[in-house]
């Protein structure tokens, strides 16, 4: 690391990347952007151009092995995170990997070992973990305010289109991971405690035109569990809902209950004849979650220079994709599932 400045190189400029590549291009101090990677060309010369980055690499594994590069953001697709992140781990770079962390708990354990072997920080997207009002509700819990936790329910309703490789579940985990991995690792940070049993129900209710090609993929999932510590949860969750992206979440006590979120996206209410009562909801994740995004991106800095774990951490990742991989199997084989801890 030259001069106390941690040169980032990301790689996948979709939709988080470029999130990402913005917040370390303009507002993470001892950050510097030094390279992008995206395998599509007209992307990659895109969105370069946007950030004003002069290196770009097609082939990730030369942006791996670029020696100026420290941390790596890894934003592809998810089927690419565990060897991206390994390779990355090798070559000694910090690794920021976005959230699901992987397919399966053994690629996340490879993750995990590989980057305590090569002594590199490995922190996962887990955002809402950064989120103020998300942070608030976790410190009122702590204090007491609404006693001994009963339940957590948390919903994540995303408005666009799926991508095209989120529709095959053998390659995205579908939108349990997708989507929902942000409620379940709710559930386990307000909970302080790891899934038990959970029961998961899907459908496919506004993706009909790609019913044909992909028949298990389901916009719209259900999942009740129990928790080790004997705590409730459920997670509401809904891909393509079209009218905003809706993230909220009911923490119930034994003497009272905490919300966060709402669909509002500001104050403002206009009335008349014409529209009625008018009010914007929030559309993005994007917009909704910004401060949050940014203050991840400080945190995987800052503890990269200080030399500490990341509040997230890739175990926190591996138990995520362990409860999408046990929804995704009660909703094939329509039973609950005991998880093994
Ligand atoms: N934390 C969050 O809230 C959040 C939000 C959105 C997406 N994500 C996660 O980020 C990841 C990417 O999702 P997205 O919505 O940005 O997808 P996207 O399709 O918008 O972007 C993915 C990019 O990766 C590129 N790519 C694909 N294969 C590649 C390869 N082998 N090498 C280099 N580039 C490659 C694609 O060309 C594309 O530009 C997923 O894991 C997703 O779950 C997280």
């Amino acid at each position: 690391m030259k001069e106390g400045i941690v040169r980032v190189g990301i790689i996948g400029s979709g939709r988080a990347g470029m999130i990402h590549a913005k917040n370390f291009a303009n507002s993470v101090k001892h950050a510097k952007i030094e390279a992008l990677s995206d395998s599509n060309e007209e992307y990659l010369k895109r969105n370069a151009k946007e950030l004003d980055i002069n290196k770009t690499y097609i082939d990730y594994n030369d942006l791996i092995n670029d020696e100026s590069i420290d941390a790596i953001v890894i934003a592809t697709p998810t089927i690419f995170h565990r060897e991206i992140a390994l390779k990355s781990a090798v070559a000694g770079k910090h690794i920021f990997c976005e959230k699901p962390m992987a397919m399966n708990p053994e690629e996340c354990e490879n993750m995990i070992l590989s980057a305590a072997r090569s002594k590199v920080n490995l922190q996962i997207g887990f955002m809402r973990r950064f989120d103020k009002s998300f942070v608030e509700a976790k410190q009122r819990v702590l204090q007491g305010e609404i006693g001994d936790l009963v339940s957590v329910k948390s919903l994540t309703h995303g408005p666009s289109s799926p991508k095209p490789w989120q529709y095959d579940i053998s390659k995205s985990n579908g939108p349990l991971a997708e989507v929902n991995s942000h409620d379940i690792d709710t559930l386990r940070w307000y909970t302080e405690s790891e899934f038990k049993e959970l029961y998961a129900i899907a459908g496919n209710y506004r993706c009909q035109q790609i019913k044909a090609d992909f028949p298990d993929y389901y916009d719209n999932m259900l999942l009740i569990a129990t928790f080790m510590n004997g705590v409730q949860g459920l997670i509401d969750g809904a891909a393509f809902v079209q009218y905003g992206y809706d993230a909220r979440v009911e923490i119930l006590g034994t003497k009272g209950v905490i919300f966060v979120g709402s669909l509002e996206n500001n104050t403002v209410v206009s009335c008349s004849a014409h529209t009625g009562m008018r009010r914007d909801i929030i559309k993005s994740w994007g917009d909704l979650f910004k401060d949050a995004y940014l203050n991840e991106d400080i945190e995987f800095i800052q503890s990269i220079l200080e030399g500490r774990d990341p509040i997230v951490t890739g175990t926190d990742g591996k138990k995520a994709v362990e409860v999408v991989n046990a929804g995704n199997e009660s909703i094939r084989l329509k039973k609950p599932i005991q998880l093994i801890n």
